[in-house]
């Protein structure tokens, strides 16, 4: 998938397939300067009158010296911007230039101590001795023709080397992940003392250049989008409505699902903030009605699946002829699709709710298929959406349906949305939401016994979770003081008529999920 940002200066990053690709990307970009993503066999020519300022080549499973393992050709080279290899990418620089790899005796992983033997412009303000961090298999056993070592490890005598007249380097070790300590100053170092990039990527040029853009596209035309409240419509909304203003229709659908008062506040902050034209459509009963008797969670999806799209299919049909519909479709979505590993590997095994309706015709517009979550929450504060939507914890499509375990009812989902509202408002309280991923209440389908005054009861269990996660793929179950607990589980049992007993859930993912159901 070729950049629609062609202009910015641009780090392309060939992909060999490392876990740690999209992590390179958002470095790079963290520095303010534009990169991109793309196949290790993506053709040459197709990026030869784009901007590009240098050449990285990711780290990757494969071993070099494999029948079928990815290489590249050397027309890459011929682009005469400097080129970073990095762990595999060092390897194949290798393999290129004639160096040994072999398999080590050893696979390292984890934190070593680099020592830098040469002055490089790539450690410039970088100690002689520093941590990195390390994750190999295969090591080189002699330097490529014309390359020279410039730093190395006790395990890795090559761990760094560089040749300075054809400005290709290579690196054994992971400049991107946090623990290699100077790692950052090693990837400005290649940005700007070796690339020389001018750092003009920026949320603010990204909102400029993308108005025109749209404006451009767009015409006089109209488009629908699917407000959701969550970050990535929001801002996708606000962008839209910037570029073209009136000519842009929003739907928000109430499922009668969401978040305690959650609702009128993204219709308030919409319709009076932004002065949208927003239309908001209150469904619960419907839902309501369609779920009764649903336990199971894959029904449960479905039906609240297909449920959002007849909704916003008639109400986008009472509004009239659209052209455009616009989707909060993220970087990370369109690597997935394009990645050489195929999907099979990072793909989400879930739809969001607020999926494309088949039966239209609309053209697609996707103002932030170029960004990563964390640039498209930059890219709002910007556009001044409140921290409420930016800063907000994730929320599943199907909602507050796939936290009430067994059967949905209007008096379950409000007893949920008040132990919820207690838990994140206590979250705020003691300056724990924004050190959690995500946090919410689960309503569980048994009843315990308690006492209360000298009353027996036999009422509702809430269990609390809270993750800490980067990417929501793995999560571990956050590590919650014991008083804020108490005061959670005081809080909720005695203000919620129904609820007599509150657990925490210590389960990490894998093996648990995130949700419940
Ligand atoms: P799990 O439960 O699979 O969740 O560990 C991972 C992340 O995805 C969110 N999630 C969803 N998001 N539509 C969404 O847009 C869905 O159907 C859906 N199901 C789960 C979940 O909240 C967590 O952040």
């Amino acid at each position: 998938m070729e950049s629609e940002i062609t202009g910015h200066e641009t780090i392309l990053i060939l992909d060999f397939g490392s876990q740690y690709t999209q992590l390179i990307a958002r470095r790079v970009r963290e520095q303010n300067v534009f990169s991109e993503i793309i196949p290790y066999n993506s053709n040459p020519r197709k990026y030869k009158n784009r901007n590009i300022k240098g050449i990285i080549l990711s780290g990757g499973p494969a071993s070099v010296y494999e029948k079928d393992a990815p290489h590249i050709g050397r027309e890459w080279l011929d682009f005469n911007v400097p080129v970073l290899g990095i762990c595999y990418g060092l390897q194949l620089i290798s393999y290129l230039f004639k160096g040994k790899v072999v398999q080590a005796e050893h696979k390292e992983y984890g934190l070593a101590e680099l020592e830098i033997t040469t002055d490089s412009d790539l450690f410039k303000n970088v100690p002689v001795k520093s941590a990195v961090w390390m994750s190999h298999g295969d090591k080189l056993l002699s330097l490529p023709q014309s390359f020279r070592v410039i730093a190395r490890t006790a395990n890795s005598p090559y761990a760094a080397i560089e040749n300075r007249e054809k400005r290709i380097y290579g690196l054994q070790f992971h400049p991107e992940v946090a623990h290699s300590v100077y790692g950052t100053q090693i990837l400005r170092n290649f940005l700007f003392e070796i690339c020389h990039c001018a750092a003009d990527w920026s949320p603010a040029s990204f909102i400029t250049e993308s108005v025109a853009a749209i404006r451009q596209k767009v015409g006089d035309r109209q488009v629908l989008c699917a407000l959701s409240g969550g970050v990535d419509s929001s801002v996708v909304a606000v962008l839209l409505q910037k570029a073209i203003g009136k000519q842009l229709h929003c739907v928000f659908v109430d499922t009668g699902l969401l978040r305690y008062k959650e609702a009128e506040e993204v219709e308030n902050i919409f319709t009076r903030t932004f002065d949208m034209d927003l239309t908001c459509v209150k469904r619960g009963p419907e839902f309501y009605a369609k779920l009764r008797g649903v336990t199971d969670p894959e029904e449960k999806r479905k039906i609240i699946g297909s449920e959002f799209i007849r909704i916003f299919e008639e109400e986008a049909e009472k509004l009239g002829q659209f052209d455009f519909l616009a989707q909060g479709t993220l970087y990370p979505d369109v690597i997935e699709s394009v990645s050489f590993k195929g999907p099979s590997v990072t793909i989400k095994s879930h739809h969001n709710v607020g999926g494309l309706p088949e039966k239209f015709d609309f053209e697609l517009i996707e103002p932030l298929r170029e960004l990563f979550k964390d640039e498209v929450r930059q890219v709002g504060r910007e556009l001044g959406i409140p921290e409420t939507i930016i800063g907000r914890h994730p929320f599943p499509g199907p909602g507050l349906a796939v936290r009430i375990l067994g059967d949905i009812t209007p008096e379950r989902v409000h007893l949920l949305q008040k132990a919820d509202a207690i838990y994140i408002e206590e979250l705020h309280k003691n300056d724990l939401y924004n050190k959690i991923w995500q946090a919410f209440a689960v309503l569980l389908p048994v009843q315990t016994v308690g006492v209360m005054g000298d009353q027996r009861t036999y009422e509702h269990v809430i269990a609390l979770r809270a993750v800490t996660s980067t990417d929501g793929m793995t999560a571990d179950w956050f590590n919650m003081p014991y008083d804020v607990l108490a005061k959670i589980s005081n809080r909720i049992i005695n203000e919620i008529r129904g609820i007599n007993r509150v657990v925490y859930d210590i389960s990490s993912k894998p093996p648990a999920t995130i949700e419940w159901e």
